[in-house]
């Protein structure tokens, strides 16, 4: 396998290197969340200003080109400019009082020739003065910038709402403790984390210098080493969904983040990369964004897990006999993407399962202790949970209503205050366990 280290090469005075499906993949991602965040936190008239950070530790030199270099393409520091702007002309159109966004971007780059490509390129983009006021490079490794970065987000007025893009070619430049820092210590941090599994996986075995390495990257506890090799006969989607199961369990534990999006990117072409793009925060909203995002971007995301409602819990062992672990790898042997098959499915499997959940619990709870007690355990969105609990609503199994008593008749309208109550009548629509 080449190594992905020796993907992209920018060189000033030569063509950028030409940019490659998986990338065009993230960078919408990248684009579409940044403005959709903006969009949900100024969706408040009121709201003046938005103060953000935005960390782009793995920068690149900034720009593509096309596979016939006529044609150029934004790398991820000029899309985060970009975007932010534009948003911030978008949400000022018919205004009289402009409101602002106070953004800070922080592009760190290690490599020199990489750094000194980005730097000629935002030079020639930008106005001088904006160098050190609010945009800072860093010709470093991240690793090394992380505390004075994080530093200068605390200390800025109006709060400490940062996106950190850590777009590593590997899977070891930002080990756990280090997304446990982000999230200790800046209070409004989100992440969105490449991983490179195929890279993982190819090196993944029961040696010394296998597990030294993952224990540096704060995973190590999360493999069945014993089981590994057994685990790799069974052939590659039972390891896929293992591996996605154990790792990403040990990924969102380690990272201390509450919600959590993490899948396996499938970009079309001819590229054999498939990595992780991982999306952690600490808002379910946040989570509920990117969420939507997967679904809008279908044939470009897929998983090994359940396609309703997850165990990760339960974990991975390749040679235990469970019944359990049975049941995991039955579930499990099968790819699911985030197209109309999978929409169905894990419509009315959440249907199957919350309905009873919400009816045997047997208390009135509101409908958003539901959304967060399923928190990121699900490819659903908010949307679809309220989809999947419609045809109890309408049957009246289950009785909705808003705070003023106001009764709810489709799943469609539920807000997060709606209290959901199991009806007293025998259930219609499910047998009670
Ligand atoms: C995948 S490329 C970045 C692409 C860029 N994020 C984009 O989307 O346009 C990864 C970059 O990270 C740089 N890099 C590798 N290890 C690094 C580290 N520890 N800290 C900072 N930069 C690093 C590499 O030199 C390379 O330019």
């Amino acid at each position: 396998m080449t190594k992905r280290s020796d993907k992209y090469l920018w060189c000033v005075g030569s063509k950028p290197p030409p940019i490659d499906p998986h990338s065009q993949v993230k960078h919408q991602i990248v684009q579409r969340y940044l403005e959709r965040y903006v969009h949900v936190l100024m969706s408040n008239f009121l709201m003046e200003k938005l103060t953000l950070s935005i960390v782009d530790g793995f920068a690149g030199g900034g720009e593509y080109s096309s596979d016939d270099g006529t044609e150029y393409y934004d790398g991820s520091p000029l899309i985060a400019l970009r975007t932010i702007r534009e948003q911030e002309a978008i949400m000022n159109v018919g205004r009289t009082k402009q409101r602002r966004i106070d953004a800070r971007y922080y592009f760190v780059e290690k490599l020199k020739p990489h750094f000194d490509y980005l730097e000629h390129l935002l030079s020639a983009r930008l106005p001088a003065e904006r160098f050190g006021n609010d945009v800072f490079l860093f010709e470093n490794a991240f690793q090394n910038v992380v505390d004075n970065v994080i530093q200068d987000i605390r200390r800025r007025a109006g709060g400490e709402r940062a996106i950190f893009l850590l777009d590593q070619y590997a899977y070891d430049q930002v080990p756990a403790p280090l997304l446990k820092k982000i999230f200790n210590e800046v209070k409004g941090a989100e992440v969105i984390l490449t991983f490179n599994v195929d890279s993982l996986i190819s090196f993944l075995s029961d040696t010394k210098i296998s597990r030294k390495k993952l224990d540096e990257t704060g995973l190590s506890r999360y493999i069945d080493w014993d089981g590994l090799q057994a685990l790799k006969d069974q052939g590659p989607m039972v390891w896929r969904a293992a591996i996605q199961r154990n790792l990403a369990r040990g990924l969102i534990e380690s990272s201390g983040a509450l919600h959590y999006t993490i899948f396996y990117i499938t970009p079309m072409g001819s590229t054999p990369w498939t990595y992780w793009l991982i999306h952690l925060s600490n808002s379910y909203k946040a989570r509920d964004v990117m969420m939507e995002l997967h679904w809008e971007m279908a044939n470009h995301f897929s998983h090994y897990l359940e396609p309703d409602i997850y165990s990760l819990n339960l974990g991975y062992q390749a040679k235990s006999d469970s019944n359990a672990t049975r049941q995991i790898e039955f579930d499990l042997g099968e790819a699911h993407y985030f197209d109309e098959v999978a929409s169905r499915k894990t419509s009315s499997g959440l249907t199957q399962k919350l309905i009873p959940a919400i009816y045997d619990s047997g208390e009135s709870r509101p409908f958003g202790h539901w959304l967060e007690t399923i928190g990121s355990s699900t490819p659903a969105t908010a949307g679809m949970i309220r989809q999947a609990l419609d045809p109890g609503i309408r049957s009246g199994d289950i009785i909705a209503r808003s705070k003023d008593g106001a009764l709810r008749k489709r799943g469609g309208s539920l807000k997060p205050t709606d209290i959901l109550s199991p009806s007293s009548q025998r259930p219609f629509i499910f047998v009670p366990r």
